[in-house]
Formats: C-alpha cells, sequence, structure tokens
C-alpha cells in the first residue's frame, strides 16, 4: 500500500485526495474494471474544515485518505463537516466507522440522505450499538455552510445523479464543484511514475481519450439510466461560473473543465433524443458458425457503405464493454441463433440492460440462423418494444446461409448503412 501520497493543492483552501483502486475485479460487484477505478474525496479548509464525500473500506483507501490528509496538517478528529453529495456504498462504506471516530464532526447531507446515513450505520450485531451519535444538518437547494474567510459551501440538490438523495456542492471563492458521481469515470487516475497525478493537465491527449472512453462506459453501465436528471442537473449550473469539476471518480477537470461537461452532455443526450454518432455496433453470438458466416454479408455490405462499423462478440465480450460501444451508436445489428425456441441467452442479457438503461433512438437490424425450428424473432419483437427502435427488415434462415442469403443479408447491411449515414 503505498501511504505517501500528499494531499493534491487545487487552491490553497482546496485540496483533492484520492485512493486508486487497482485489484477490484468489479464496480457494483458485476462491472468489470480492469483498469481499475478512483474514489475521490475533498477538504475544504478554512476557519473550518469540510470533508466531501468518503471512501468505501476497499483496498485500505480510508488509511490513505487519513495519510493525504495528515500531508496537510488535517488529522480526522479536525473536521467539522462531513458533506455526503450522494450516500452509495462506494462514498459511505467507511461511514459507521467515521461516526465512531469523529463524533464531533457533522453530517451534512439532503433529508433523503439523511434517511440513508441511520439506514448504513445500524448496528448489525447484538454486540454493536448504533451510531447515531454525530449530527445530521439536512440542507436543500439554496442552502449554504460559511467557513470563514469567504469559504462558503452552496448545495444543490441534483435527485437521481445517481440515487434520489444526490446532491452537488459548489464552493464559491474557487468556484470548485465537487460534484460527485457526475462527470466520474473508471479508471485509476494515478500512475506508477505519478501516483499522485488526479488533474486533466497532468495527462497527455492519449490519456484523456482513454478517461473520456471509461467515463462513456461508466456512464452507460451506471447513469444512463437516469439521464433526463443528469440533463436536468447540468442546467442548474448553466448560469454558475465552474473553474474545477472535482467528481469521485476519475480525473479533477481544472485546466479543461467544460470538456468533461460537454461530454456529459453528449453522453446524457444519446438516449433521451439527442444526436447519436453516425456509426455501427454490431454485437453478435454465434454457437456453431452458421450465424457468423451470414453476419460477414451483413459487415461487407456495411463498409461498402463507408460507415464505422465495431464488432463485439459476446459472451465473450463483457456486457459492460458491449453497452459502453452500443450506447453512443445510431446503427445496431444483433446477430444472433435461435436457441430453445427463444433468442440465444448472452443476447437477451444484453437486450434486458439496454432496456434498463433506456437505449432508445437507434436504427436495428436483427439476423440469425436456427437448426431444427425457430423462435428468437418472437422474443427479439417483445423484447425491444419497449425501446421503440426503428427496424430493418430482420432475416433468418435455417442451418448454413446460401449464396441468396448472403446477397439479402449484404443489402440488409446497405440498407442499415444508408439509413445511419443520412440519419
Ligand atoms: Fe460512486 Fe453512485 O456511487
Amino acid at each position: 500500500m503505498n501511504k505517501n501520497l500528499n494531499a493534491k493543492e487545487i487552491t490553497s483552501w482546496v485540496y483533492a485526495l484520492h485512493a486508486d483502486i487497482k485489484d477490484a475485479p468489479y464496480f457494483e460487484g458485476f462491472w468489470p474494471i480492469p483498469h481499475g477505478v478512483s474514489l475521490n474525496s475533498y477538504i475544504v479548509k478554512s476557519d473550518k474544515v469540510a470533508l466531501i464525500d468518503l471512501y468505501r473500506d476497499w483496498e485500505d483507501a480510508p488509511e490513505k485518505m487519513k495519510s493525504q490528509m495528515s500531508s496537510i496538517g488535517i488529522d480526522l478528529c479536525d473536521i467539522h463537516y462531513l458533506v455526503l453529495n450522494h450516500l452509495e456504498s462506494d462514498h459511505s462504506g467507511f461511514l459507521k466507522d467515521f461516526r465512531k471516530m469523529c463524533p464531533n464532526a457533522k453530517i451534512v447531507t439532503t433529508k433523503k440522505g439523511a434517511e440513508l446515513v441511520e439506514k448504513f450505520c445500524k448496528a448489525v450485531n447484538d454486540n454493536e450499538k448504533d451510531f447515531q451519535n454525530t449530527a445530521v444538518q439536512v440542507v436543500k437547494t439554496g442552502d449554504s455552510i460559511d467557513l470563514g474567510q469567504g469559504v462558503v459551501l452552496h448545495f444543490t440538490e441534483t435527485p437521481n445523479v445517481h440515487w434520489p438523495e444526490t446532491m452537488m456542492t459548489y464552493e464559491e471563492k474557487s468556484k470548485v464543484l465537487f460534484s460527485c458521481d457526475a462527470f466520474g469515470s473508471y479508471g485509476c487516475v494515478g500512475t506508477k511514475e505519478n501516483p499522485s497525478r488526479i488533474f486533466d493537465d497532468e495527462c497527455t491527449e492519449e490519456e484523456l481519450i482513454f478517461f473520456e472512453k471509461e467515463a462513456l462506459r461508466y456512464y452507460a453501465n451506471i447513469v444512463a439510466s437516469f439521464s433526463h436528471f443528469v440533463k436536468q442537473a447540468i442546467d442548474k449550473f448553466s448560469s454558475t461560473q465552474i473553474k474545477v469539476v472535482a467528481p469521485s471518480h476519475g480525473l479533477v477537470w481544472r485546466k479543461n473543465p467544460k470538456r468533461i461537461i460537454n461530454d456529459y452532455i453528449r453522453y446524457a443526450g444519446y438516449n433521451t433524443g439527442g444526436e447519436l454518432e453516425k456509426e455501427i455496433c454490431v454485437i453478435w453470438g454465434s454457437m456453431y458458425g452458421n450465424t457468423k458466416i451470414g453476419l460477414d454479408a451483413v459487415i461487407e455490405g456495411i463498409k461498402e457503405e463507408g460507415v464505422n462499423v465495431n464488432i463485439l462478440e459476446i459472451p465473450s465480450t463483457n456486457a459492460s464493454f458491449v453497452l459502453g460501444e452500443a450506447y453512443k451508436a445510431k446503427g445496431i445489428v444483433l446477430a444472433m441463433p435461435t436457441y430453445e425456441y427463444k433468442m440465444y441467452p448472452p443476447m437477451a442479457y444484453i437486450l434486458n440492460l439496454f432496456n434498463r438503461k433506456h437505449f432508445s433512438g437507434k436504427k436495428a437490424l436483427r439476423i440469425g440462423s436456427w437448426g431444427w425450428i425457430g423462435g428468437a424473432k418472437r422474443e427479439y419483437d417483445e423484447a425491444v418494444l419497449p425501446l421503440k427502435w426503428e427496424e430493418i427488415e430482420s432475416y433468418e434462415w435455417q442451418g448454413l446461409p446460401c449464396a441468396e442469403d448472403k446477397t439479402t443479408l449484404k443489402e440488409r447491411g446497405r440498407e442499415l448503412a444508408r439509413q445511419v449515414k443520412n440519419s
């Protein structure tokens, strides 16, 4: 464990703390994080000291946080306010211990947040008492806390970004927005050479593009269900001067905060009537290769129309990455065989997630083979009904596709590509 990271100064009264979670296989227990994820907290230090957001006890993250606080001369007991923008356990897992250690710190959160504070601090066995000893101050939009010397925290409720209790905190003197999950991404921010890296201006353009890609995957996995709320939240800050975007996962954007804000505006638009990328995401699974042979003809047709195509095989490509790529694409090809009268099960799972995340606005083509009987079509048609996609006429064949099948499939690919180009 590297405990020797220092807090990173944003201004002389605002500091970023972070723990890179490198070895955990999953976020939320099932989204793979091969590049890790960061947990960020912030110290705002004036006459009084506020800690903004917390960690879960994950790979010694609280120890790293305390060590970084020490680097700016702050002990947990010096904290007057613990601001909890969001209570999901990646930010509140350490809360129970924090309350034991810092009984004098006042917890600041929304009304719904206050209810969750008690739920996440309950005693879990007979030998333990409930830790409800710390005061909780409920805040709403428009409320503020003056830390002294012009350093003031302003609170804005931003429900459902990502849970209903969520708020964001804005410090007026530094013009830093503490946005919690919003504007966040997967990916460790530190590197081997620079473990304390956290700012956008410490990254190359290539690294920023990597974080934007991980931000989109994070968005498609975690936030996409709530895009309408994301738009409302961003609108609430439309007349606020934001010099720094300080999320609880991923980079702190101080050089170009507009970049991640504009990314999130675009992401929120992908499933709420905004423009999708004029590209096609092909998602395919095949038991014995017969569906794949037909799919190759579709791909040939798409390529002849010059439309960018991204091809993902399932289940070998985890659904997290499928969502990340499919979310932004205007065109979708779903290629799968019939399995026991229904869809190929890995594809049924993908479509279930598309529905949960409201992946709307697509132009879609479904194709596939069947062995002794079909049936995927019926289940597929029911599954995509809520999504209201524009469908190219689907195509199925028994066993291997013949030359005529391949001609038709190629033309269906061309037709989808033309529609994507002209959308
Ligand atoms: Fe990073 Fe919704 O928690």
